[in-house]
């Protein structure tokens, strides 16, 4: 006890020293202020630094005589870093670029720590009334409330319905935006995820999904899912990995097995790119007679770059051939506007795919009289 009465006896007089030397320093504390009463550091007291703060409505300024204006100890050796280190907010945040989701970023999303003063469920602590929920910030177009912990918050759509379910809300949270916040296609966190998503895409009636290309978190502190982060700043990527079904459709019999990978920003060896061999010899009759010009029919393996645009899904890249004549290698010759003969309502009248759930779905659509759906062999 004598030793703390000596140690703060110094600090005050370190302190006055001080301002009599330099000019620019703050305001000397008033007189009445006691370092520190007994409970400041308890959250329990009623003379906990907390509530202390809270009535000054968190003025600090006087807090920065001794702690330091960066609060990294300075006179009391005490810095508030090392009991909170995103606290104070005002020096913390600043460093990383001013936005709290810039600091939370840089940190690796410390969430848990937020928690001890914003709330467990972010809607405020017993001291602290400031909850990410109940500000009005967190909250989606319509004013709804929502977690911090949403998976649309970091990346995804950050104001799309609080209310959303199953894969609306999986949907929610594909970029763009990117967890820079970028939402230009050119960028590697933003990239072709829409077109693949979209309803509007070549073949998406069927919905491609995230875990066609991601092994999916089920919660944000799954591990490897902010790990990967960590990862991709040490040199690694994105975890993009091919776990579902459609990119590794096995075909040609059973010899053609796809190993797709994803080597930043180029995707390659997916059964839906091109990655697909068919067998004359397993062939109906009519298609040995009518449609084979080999032994074997195949896709045109395509390498799409995930940042490259519309350019990657034009009828030639996943098929092969050149303008008006698409068709894959093995496969007779045929006008875009023909393949409606034999392929029924993939295609229509001019070429433009109509029935986008038999696109891309890993069978052989025909015309009911050709053979009618059933699945790549
Ligand atoms: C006159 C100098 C001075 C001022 C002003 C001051 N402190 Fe301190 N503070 C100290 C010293 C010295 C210590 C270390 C000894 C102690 O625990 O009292 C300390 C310790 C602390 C501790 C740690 C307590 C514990 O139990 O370990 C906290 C928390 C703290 N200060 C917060 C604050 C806050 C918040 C303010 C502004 C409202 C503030 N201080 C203002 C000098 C000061
Ligand atoms: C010895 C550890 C310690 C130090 C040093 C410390 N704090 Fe704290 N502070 C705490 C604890 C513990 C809590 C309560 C968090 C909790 O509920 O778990 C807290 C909470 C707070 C709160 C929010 C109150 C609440 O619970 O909502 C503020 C504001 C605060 N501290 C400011 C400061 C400032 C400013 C400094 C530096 C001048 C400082 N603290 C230094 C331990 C410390
Ligand atoms: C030690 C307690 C404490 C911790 C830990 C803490 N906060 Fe706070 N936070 C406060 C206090 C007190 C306020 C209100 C006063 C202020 O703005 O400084 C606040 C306010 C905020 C605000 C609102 C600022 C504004 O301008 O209205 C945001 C955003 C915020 N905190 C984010 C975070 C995030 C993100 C974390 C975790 C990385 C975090 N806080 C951790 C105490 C804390
Ligand atoms: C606190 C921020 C945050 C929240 C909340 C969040 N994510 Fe993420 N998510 C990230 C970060 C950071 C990455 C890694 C981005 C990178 O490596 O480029 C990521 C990556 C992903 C990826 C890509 C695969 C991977 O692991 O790299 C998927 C898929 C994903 N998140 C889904 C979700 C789902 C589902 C939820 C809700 C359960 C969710 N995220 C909530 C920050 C968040
Ligand atoms: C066709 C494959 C594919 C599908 C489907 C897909 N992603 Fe991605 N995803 C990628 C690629 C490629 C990247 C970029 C990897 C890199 O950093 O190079 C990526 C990156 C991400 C990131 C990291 C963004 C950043 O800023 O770094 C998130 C988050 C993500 N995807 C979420 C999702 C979610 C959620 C879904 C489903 C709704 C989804 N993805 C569907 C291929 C896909
Ligand atoms: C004369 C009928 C006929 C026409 C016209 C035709 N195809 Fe085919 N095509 C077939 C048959 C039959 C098969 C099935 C081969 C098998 O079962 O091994 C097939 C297979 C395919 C395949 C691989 C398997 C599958 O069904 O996805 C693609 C891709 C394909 N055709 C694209 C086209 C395109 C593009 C056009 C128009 C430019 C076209 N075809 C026009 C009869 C035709
Ligand atoms: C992203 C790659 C990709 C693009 C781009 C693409 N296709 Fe396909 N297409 C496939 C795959 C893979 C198949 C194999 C059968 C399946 O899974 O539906 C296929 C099959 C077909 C078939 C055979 C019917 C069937 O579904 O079995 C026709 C006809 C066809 N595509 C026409 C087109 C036309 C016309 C375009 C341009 C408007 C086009 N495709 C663009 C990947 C693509």
């Amino acid at each position: 006890m004598t030793q703390r009465i000596l140690l703060l006896l110094t600090c005050a007089l370190l302190a006055v020293s001080c301002a009599r030397l330099k000019t620019d320093l703050p305001a000397p504390v008033a007189s009445g202020v006691k370092v520190h009463e007994a409970g400041w550091g308890t959250s329990s007291s009623d003379n906990f630094h907390g509530r202390s703060l809270l009535k000054a409505g968190w003025d600090d300024t006087a807090c920065k005589t001794c702690h330091a204006a960066d609060f990294s100890g300075g006179s009391s050796g005490v810095s508030c870093f090392t009991c909170h280190p995103a606290y104070p907010h005002d020096v913390q945040f600043v460093k990383a670029g001013g936005r709290h989701t810039d600091y939370v970023r840089a940190m690796n999303y410390p969430l848990q720590q937020c928690q001890t003063c914003h709330g467990q469920n972010y809607t405020g602590g017993a001291i602290l009334t400031v909850g990410c929920e109940s500000s009005s910030c967190h909250a989606d177009a319509n004013g709804n409330l929502k977690s911090p912990e949403s998976c649309n918050t970091c990346h995804g759509d950050f104001r799309a319905a609080a209310n959303l379910q199953g894969i609306a809300y999986l949907l929610s949270a594909a970029p763009p935006k990117s967890v820079f916040r970028d939402t230009a296609a050119t960028v590697l966190g933003v990239g072709a995820h829409q077109i693949h998503l979209r309803a509007d895409s070549l073949g998406s009636a069927k919905g491609v999904k995230c875990q066609e290309c991601h092994d999916v978190p089920s919660s944000i502190y799954e591990p490897g899912h902010l790990l990967t982060f960590q990862r991709k700043y040490a040199g690694g990527l994105a975890a993009v990995m091919f776990k579902d079904t459609l990119a590794r459709l096995v075909t040609g019999n059973g010899s053609n097995i796809p190993l797709p990978l994803y080597s930043s920003p180029t995707c390659a060896g997916t059964y839906c790119h091109g990655n697909w061999v068919l067998r004359k010899a397993t062939a109906s009759a009519f298609a040995q007679q009518y449609v084979y010009t080999d032994s074997v029919m195949t896709g045109a393996h395509a390498s799409p770059s995930w940042v490259a645009g519309s350019a990657e899904g034009q009828c030639s890249s996943c098929h092969g051939g050149s303008p008006g004549v698409y068709v894959p290698k093995g496969h007779i010759l045929s006008e875009l506007a023909n393949c409606v003969d034999c392929h029924g309502d993939v295609t229509d009248a001019s070429g433009n795919i109509l029935n986008k759930a038999k696109h891309i779905n890993g069978q052989i659509d025909l015309r009911a009289e050709l053979g009618g759906s059933v699945p790549m062999r």
